[in-house]
């Protein structure tokens, strides 16, 4: 069994005092957990300090976002470097939000990719179909060219390269998650993907779902077999829902798939 993650995406939310607080209260549940892995993804701007105060802690904290360029005249941008100096370890890349709100290419993600691989941080890369491609049954379809757009030409060469998490863009932030018979069909569809890119490795990295997952919803989505954690948004911006769903995946690891 893969090492479940539990990754929190905290989007444009929280004040700097709220931030570190509950920055410091899941640290302190998380404390003495080995079994998951926990992650955080707080506002850029933020990142220096929280990382700074979980310096003692197991937790990884990551960026929302970056430009695929070095450096540069690109006012308003985060570049790779700034995130590893600001303590951060992992990137979130081609989320729903910067794909459908801002407009990103595959092609866009996919230098970005590259930069966070060539850089040293771990890209959690989304994908995902929105509702009239699933109502079309398209889905695979999307998910094929995602991943495909979207890694073209990246050096993958251990299997902890690359987190890929899949959000069905109908189920973030509506309160309507994916089945969990839906979520682990396209989740054996990515890791069957994979597994045609990059081999064996393919058993070893980790997929992770994403759309609405709740305590409550936690146990049988995290209970699928290619299912290996959860990018969790909403529930994520209250201490009480985020430790409940990393106690859900500490509990599956304990008991086994
Ligand atoms: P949600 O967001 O849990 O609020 O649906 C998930 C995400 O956007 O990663």
């Amino acid at each position: 069994m893969r090492k479940l993650l539990i990754a929190g995406n905290w989007k444009m939310y929280l004040t700097f005092e709220e931030a570190l607080t509950l920055a410091s209260s899941i640290a302190e549940y998380s404390r003495g957990i080995d079994s998951v892995d926990v992650a955080i993804f707080p506002s850029a701007v933020y990142l220096n300090s929280i990382s700074d105060n979980l310096k003692q802690s197991n937790i990884y904290v990551g960026a929302q976002n970056l430009h695929p360029e070095e450096e540069g005249a690109f006012t308003g941008e985060i570049s790779a470097k700034m995130v590893l100096t600001s303590g951060g370890n992992m990137v979130i890349l081609g989320h729903s939000e910067r794909r459908h709100i801002f407009g990103e290419s595959n092609e866009f993600i996919c230098a970005k990719v590259k930069r966070a691989l060539y850089s040293g941080l771990t890209p959690v890369l989304c994908i995902g179909e929105k509702l009239g491609q699933r109502d079309a049954g398209q889905t695979e379809d999307v998910l094929d060219s995602q991943l495909s757009g979207s890694l073209e030409g990246a050096a993958l060469t251990a299997p902890n390269d690359l987190i890929l998490a899949y959000e069905p863009v109908w189920a973030i932030g509506t309160g309507r998650n994916a089945t969990p018979e839906q979520a682990q069909e396209a989740q054996a569809f990515v890791r069957d993907w994979l597994s045609t890119r990059c081999g064996d490795m393919a058993e070893k990295m980790r997929i992770l779902y994403g759309g609405s997952v709740k305590p409550n919803n936690a146990v049988s989505l995290l209970s699928q077999p290619d299912v290996d954690g959860a990018l969790v948004g909403g529930a994520s911006l209250k201490q009480a829902s985020f430790c409940d769903i990393i106690k859900v995946a500490v509990k599956i690891t304990e008991e086994g798939k």
